[in-house]
């Protein structure tokens, strides 16, 4: 079973980084299969804080070699450093990243355009990153991919074709040089990760945002512009789908969202601004403060049956050790009927109103704990309601932003899947 997905289950920042990081040493290589630079993954290593964009979260691992796959998006100043700032912290990449030769470049034009949507009508709330003109251009066919970079008369060609106009030296030149840049880095990702595949390695597929922002899955239009749900991954690195052998959702205890959109939970007063500080949640790529809430298990269900999850990391447990009552949304009221499940059109999640749950607080803290057991009873009974709900096992627990803040549930997929995490962590 070589091929495990590890996937963001709600609105994006469900830390991801954190998870992935943790398990990477356990794989041969880390794939990122979508987005950009509007993903934001915060790892915490060794006291330092690494926020990565378009790198995938295993580079931090030196065993793992990284892959940026067909699907990634690539701005190349911000790319450019962060790959800096990655060898200026020591880390080596030589050998061990690769990026794909048809992966998307995020164009100036791109990014102004993005802008200009977000300032016209129909706001999206979007990081302003240009991704969404990038994915657009890919499906108009007017997009330029990194193995255009690397020959000036293709460039040349494919840009008039992108721009509508014979491209200028200021355009040029800067894509010129991030092609130089790159070149050593270039692959082709797909044939990589099949050989890698065919030989046994084992490989984490990582998603960036999340399920609910997922152009066709999530909350529409107010989405990303790429499938971050696991069905992305075939697409995104050219794998078939008997390739993905499990897949793991991370959700964290509660709800957040950056930008417009319906979000169900909501708390609009001083428990979602608690909610905020204590989660410190503020957006890794724009600073913008996240909408926050409490967790919804009609979404968190509809995202494990979508992916088809086979477990889920529960990040950020211990910002929930100070409120006294917590409360889980089991099910939605839509115009005076409790529905089963979401409501029919995807427009109307913005109508609902939450049914809640409410859960014990343990008002004390859990950073502390390493295993499961160790955990306040009423830390476990809030576990065991959200597995209830959601209908899936949790198998791991976060508990805080360094590495080792972390529990491993014995027995379960996870532990059966990585046998030699276990003893990492213990
Ligand atoms: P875009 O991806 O910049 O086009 O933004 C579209 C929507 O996705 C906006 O609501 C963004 O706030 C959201 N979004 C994009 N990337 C992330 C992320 O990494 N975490 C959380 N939200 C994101």
């Amino acid at each position: 079973m070589p091929g495990y997905a590890v996937i963001g289950a709600q609105w994006g920042d469900e830390g991801k980084g954190k998870v992935i990081d943790l398990l990477a040493s356990s794989f041969d290589v880390v794939a990122r299969y979508q987005g950009g630079p509007n993903a934001g993954h915060t790892v915490k290593v060794a006291g330092k804080i690494f926020r990565l964009h378009h790198v995938p979260s295993g580079i931090l691992n030196p065993r793992a070699v990284c892959v940026i796959g067909n699907g990634v998006v690539l701005d190349p100043e911000s790319f450019q450093s962060e790959i800096k700032e990655l060898q200026g912290s020591g880390i080596d990449l030589t050998g061990r990243l690769f990026v794909s030769s048809r992966a998307h470049v995020i164009l100036p034009e791109h990014v102004r355009r993005d802008a200009a949507a977000e300032d016209g009508g129909g706001r999206i709330g979007t990081t302003r990153r240009g991704v969404g003109p990038c994915y657009e251009a890919k499906a108009g066919r007017r997009g330029i991919r990194v193995e255009d970079l690397l020959d000036p008369e293709r460039l040349r060609a494919r840009l008039a074709v992108a721009l509508g106009e014979p491209p200028t030296r200021s355009v040029m030149e800067p894509l010129q040089s991030f092609g130089a840049f790159l070149r050593p880095q270039v692959a082709d990702t797909t044939d990589l990760l099949n050989r890698r595949l065919d030989e046994g390695a084992r490989v984490m597929f990582e998603g960036a945002q999340g399920t609910l922002l997922d152009v066709d899955h999530g909350t529409y239009p107010f989405v990303t512009s790429s499938n971050a749900f696991a069905g992305g991954i075939c697409n995104g690195l050219g794998v078939g789908p008997t390739r993905v052998d499990g897949v793991l959702g991370v959700m964290k205890a509660y709800s957040t969202r950056v930008g417009e959109g319906p979000l169900p939970t909501e708390l609009t007063d001083a428990t979602g601004d608690r909610l905020r500080e204590r989660g410190r949640e503020f957006g890794t790529t724009t600073g913008r403060p996240r909408r926050c809430g409490w967790f919804d298990a009609v979404i968190a269900g509809y995202s494990a049956r979508l992916n088809h999850l086979d477990a889920v990391a529960l990040t950020l447990l211990d910002v929930l050790d100070t409120f006294e009552t917590i409360r889980v949304c089991t099910s939605y009221r839509h115009r005076g009927k409790v529905l089963a499940g979401l409501p029919p059109a995807s427009w109307e999640l913005g109508e609902v109103e939450p049914v809640y749950t409410d859960v014990p607080g343990w008002m004390q803290e859990t950073s502390g704990a390493r295993r499961f057991e160790e955990l306040p009873e009423n830390t476990r009974r809030f576990v065991a309601t959200l597995e209830a709900a959601v209908g899936r096992e949790v198998a791991l627990v976060s508990v805080g932003a360094e590495r080792e803040r972390a529990i491993l549930r014995p027995g379960s997929k996870l532990d059966q899947w990585l046998p030699d995490l276990a003893p990492r962590l213990h």
